[in-house]
Formats: structure tokens, sequence, C-alpha cells
């Protein structure tokens, strides 16, 4: 596709344009079809092989179908494990929906796992406790160890039923909206032909996922480099609390892959170069199970205290051998497989080498416990933008805080996917008619897409030494060393001025003439623009934020500082740093005051 023109770009109109098909998205596409609004679902993938699909560990819910619990003390610890930077308004609303939200889940066609007695079977999870901080909790529902995939399959075909609209394999340029502001869908490419198509709805959800991509050695899938919440920097709106990144404790050592929480849960353990069950040290209670930010470091320091295993001390190995054969086929088949395939280790035989990893962005679109994407106003306050929402792992509700416990990320999505279909469902009674999308919208996403149509060589050879490759290689690597577990004003500054660089160097890198060029090359060039800004607002809030909370690990100020920095980051596309207070008041209970964060 040469020489975009906007005056031949087809339109597709709907009620709701949704962008992303994992859980987030398809839960709230389910609500708003279901309730026979019109739906557009564009899926850069086929919508099953987004990556909730790789969820393994489960979903929290305080079931109490193992152990005591409830709601209250599910909230404590969401609370507690994000260092009290989460908005409890938000926590309250999801901790309270979770039981309900499972069993619907069930009546919807997951396979949860069983217990004896026909419930559905919960594991401890990290950061779980019973009674607001005492013993360990169960709270993870989980169907084996492949629970995300037996909900986006579930919600996949909930949706097929409902008669969601499916763009399978397009991917979002930009929102486009009228001269009042109001979102009114996006500009959209088909990955297959290269040809746009410019989407326009009364309201547009984003849930395109995190953006593990960020970091060279990650849990994520090669889609997850945050197109979503770059699109919503591009059209003004800021992304909140990016400084926070979480690296999981157990990624496979030297390759990233995500070796589950699930693991932990199931009895198993870590152990350094010493043989010692070194987590006794760093967490005397909750040990293995305490939240992720504390184990990661626990990882991170023995090895870099020359405690570690193997013959370069560089990883640490998680026990499985003693929970036994059947243990290990019925409740963790799916990690079996995977240590097999890439490590050619049986974990029922031999322990697994693990090093952190990053997984999971805490940051993204600010939004309300609605969906509603929300921007500062004059005075602290703050307003809806008309017509858009976010949820999942590319919005920032803010139910994580500095840290996300293991199990609470597939529950935010269905929560707030179905919070946002109930918001949408309201908003479209009362904004029945289009509205017109102004020209100067229209005309700057197009001009976005042009861009690199006419960035290729027409000698065919590429003009320049930049490739898309090599820059997102060297971004990775930067974001790796100087913006990892552990972080310092030096090292964040000189990472800064690195990620300055190759945001200037993206402006020389040229593609190969189209005709020779498959349209995921420019597809590439895309999410490289996007990684592009949401390192930029990675590093430069890491940088900004003085304190060390939750998985922000400032070694130069290793203690938390409420006094100074209880509040969340708002990143501006441009580099402009803002903030806002964090919601304290939850709905209907007392709120939990700040205090030393001990496990
Ligand atoms: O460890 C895990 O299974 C991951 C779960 C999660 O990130 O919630």
């Amino acid at each position: 596709m040469h020489g975009v023109n906007h005056m031949t770009i087809p339109i597709r109109k709907f009620d709701t344009l949704v962008i992303g098909a994992g859980g987030g998205g398809l839960r709230a596409a389910l609500q708003l079809a279901q309730a026979d609004a019109n739906v557009a679902v564009v899926s850069k993938v086929f919508p099953t092989r987004s990556h909730t699909v790789a969820a393994q560990g489960g979903m929290n819910a305080a079931l109490a179908n193992v152990l005591p619990d409830n709601w209250h003390w599910h909230m404590y610890d969401t609370v507690k494990g994000g260092d009290f930077l989460g908005d409890q308004d938000a926590i309250e609303y999801m901790c309270h929906a979770a039981p309900r939200l499972v069993v619907e889940l069930e009546h919807i066609g997951v396979p949860f796992s069983r217990l004896d007695n026909g419930k559905i079977y919960q594991r401890p999870f990290g950061g779980q406790s019973q009674n607001f901080g005492g013993a360990q909790a169960a709270r993870t529902c989980a169907a084996a160890d492949r629970t995300g995939h037996a909900i986006l399959h579930a919600l996949y075909q909930q949706n097929i039923r409902a008669k969601t609209h499916f763009f399978d394999e397009y991917f979002a340029i930009d929102l486009i909206k009228d001269d009042e502001g109001y979102i009114l869908g996006a500009l959209v490419l088909e990955i297959e032909t290269g040809e746009p198509l410019i989407i326009q709805a009364k309201t547009t959800l984003i849930a395109t996922g995190g953006a593990g991509q960020l970091f060279r050695t990650n849990t994520n899938a090669r889609i997850n480099t945050g197109d979503g919440m770059a699109m919503a920097l591009r059209a003004g709106i800021p992304v909140q609390d990016m400084e926070f990144f979480q690296f999981h404790p157990t990624g496979i050592a030297g390759k990233g892959m995500l070796i589950s929480e699930a693991v932990r849960g199931e009895g198993g353990y870590l152990v350094n170069g010493n043989g010692e069950r070194f987590m006794e040290r760093y967490a005397p209670n909750a040990k293995d199970l305490a939240s992720r930010d504390v184990v990661s470091r626990a990882v991170a320091t023995e090895i870099h205290e020359g405690r570690g295993c193997g013959v370069n001390k560089d990883h640490i190995l998680l026990k499985v051998d003693h929970l036994g054969s059947e243990v290990i086929r019925k409740r963790l088949p799916g990690i079996r497989d995977m240590v097999m395939t890439f490590l050619n280790i049986d974990p029922i035989d031999a322990p697994i080498p693990i090093f952190p990893t990053a997984h999971y962005t805490m940051g993204g679109i600010p939004t309300n416990r609605f969906g509603q994407v929300v921007v500062p106003q004059q005075q602290g306050a703050e307003e809806p933008v008309p017509g858009l929402y976010a949820v999942g792992e590319c919005a920032c509700v803010s139910v994580h805080g500095a840290n996300r416990l293991g199990g609470n990320s597939l529950l935010d999505i269905v929560v707030f996917g179905r919070a946002a279909g109930n918001h949408i469902i309201e908003y479209l009674k009362e904004n029945r008619y289009s509205r017109v999308a102004s020209q100067c919208s229209i005309d700057a996403a197009v001009a976005h897409l042009a861009r690199w149509d006419q960035r290729g060589s027409p000698m065919g050879s590429g003009a320049s030494s930049e490739t898309v490759d090599g820059l997102r290689n060297e971004l990775k690597a930067i974001m790796d060393h100087y913006c990892g577990v552990f972080r310092t004003e030096d090292v964040l500054r000189a990472g800064l001025d690195k990620m300055l660089k190759i945001e200037q160097r993206l402006q020389n890198v040229y593609l190969r003439d189209h005709s020779k060029v498959f349209n995921t090359a420019r597809i590439e060039a895309f999410e490289l623009e996007n990684l592009v800004e949401l390192a930029l607002a990675t590093v430069a809030s890491a940088l900004a934020r003085r304190e060390s909370r939750g998985a922000h690990m400032r070694m130069d100020h290793p203690q938390r500082d409420d006094v100074k920095w209880l509040k969340h980051s708002l990143f501006f596309k441009g580099g402009m740093l803002d903030y806002k207070p964090v919601r304290m008041k939850p709905l209907t209970v007392e709120g939990f005051s700040p205090k030393p964060r001990v496990y």
C-alpha cells in the first residue's frame, strides 16, 4: 500500500471499538455484545494467541475453598503487596467482585481444577495471608498451570456466540477524535494486505496488554510492545507509574520464560549455590511466598554476592523434585513440558535453574474503576476523556500499585473488562448518535501511517545502517542494564541519555523497498516507535522517583518515603512529569495506612 490518501480509506462504523483481544478486551466485548451493542475487536494476532493465553498460575478470589478467607483480607494483601501505592477504592471493588467473577467464568466453560469435594481448587501464591498478615492463605483458583489459556478460549468462544465482530491480524496505528476531544475509534492497518481502515466508534476501549518487550529477558509474547499506551501518549494522554516494572523471580535462567509462582505455591523452594534456603533470611514468615519484588531482589542479591549456582554462579535453583511425580504431573504439567523442552531437564528428577525476568507493567493509561481514561485538570482534579476506556495491563487503575501480587492480573482483566463494558453500555444509552471525526485528527493518523511508507529506500538496499532489529536489540539491552531490578541515579541518568539517542536514531531507520518486504516489517517499525516512547517514560519516571517502593528499588534511596513520594507519577509525551494523589479511601471499609512492609 503506497501513498496513503485518506479520501480513499474505507470506513466501518460500530458502537464500540475494542483494541486488543486478550482477557480484558474480550471480557468487555462480551458484556457489550450480550447487551446488543455493535462491537468490533481489532487484534494484532489471532485472538486466542493474545498474551492472556500464557498466564499460568491462576486467578485470585477469596472463595475459602481450601483455607479460611475473605475479600477484605485479599484487599489488605493487595494494598500491602503494592507497597501502599494502589488506589484503595479500585482494590476494594476488585477483591469484592472476585468470587462472583470466578463463578461466572466457571459458568461460561472455564475448566478449573477441582478438589476432591468438587469445589474449585485453590493454591497458595505469594503475598497472600489470612487475617490481615497472618498465616499463608490459598486464594489462587487454577486450571492446572494453564489458567489463562482456559479463560481466553472460553471468552473467545462466548464472543463468537454473542456475534462480536473480529478484525483478526489488524494493527491499530492511532486514535481519532472530534473537535471537542471525544475519541471516535482508530485508524488501523490490515497486516496481510497493508490496507488501512478507519474504524469509527462511539466508544473505544484500549486493551492492548503490557510492554514486556522493553527488556531482553522477559516472560512476554513478542506482541507485547505497549502499542495502546504509546497510542494514548500520542493522543496527549499521560502514562502513569511507569517506573514500576515487575521482575518475576523465576524465569528460566538465560532464556526468561516464566516458571509459574504456582511451583512455589505447590511447595517448591529456592536454594543458592551453598544449598541454603536463603529466602528464610529475606522473608522469615512468608519465605519463598513473599511478594515478587522481595523474592526477585533476594535472588539477584544472592547471585551478586557470589552465592549463585553452577560453574558461573549465575543462577539459583528452584527445587521441585521432592513434590513427587503425581503432584507435578497433575498440577504443573505445562511447567514440566516447558522445562523438558527448553532445558532438557525433567523437574520430577532435578531442580530448575532460574533468574529474575521482566514480567509485568504495573503502570499504564490512567483510568478510574469504571475503565474510563482520566486526565489531570486544574487543581488536582481529573476528568474522563469522553468515549475512551482502557483495561488490563495497558491500564493503570491502579490496583497493583508499586508491585502486583501473582494471580491478581487475570482477576484485574475480568473485573475491569466487565466494569468497562457496563459503563460503556450506559454511555451508549446517552450518546446514541455518531459524532463527526475531525479532519485534522484523521490527517494526523494518516500522516503517521505514511511515515513508514516514505522510509523505503528506492534502491531496495537500505540507505542507512540503522535497522529496526538493530535498534530494538539496543533498546532492550539498555533497559536490562540501566533500568533493571536495582537502580541508581547515575545508572538511570546514563540510561536516559542512551534512550534519547535511540529516539534520535529512529529517524534514520529505513525499511527496504516495500515491494520486497513483508508488511510485518512495517508493523515491527511501528512497534519499535511504541517501545521507544515507553522506554523513555519508564527510565524518566524511574530517574525522578527518589525513593524505593515495591518493584522500584533505588540503591541510592533505599527507603520508602511516604511524605514525599506517596503519589502516582504521570509522564507526558515530550518528557514532562507530573504527579497525582493516591486514592487512599476505599468504597465501604476503612483504608489501610502505610506501614513497614515485612513478609
Ligand atoms: O507465576 C505465575 O503463574 C504468574 C502469574 C501472574 O503473573 O499473575
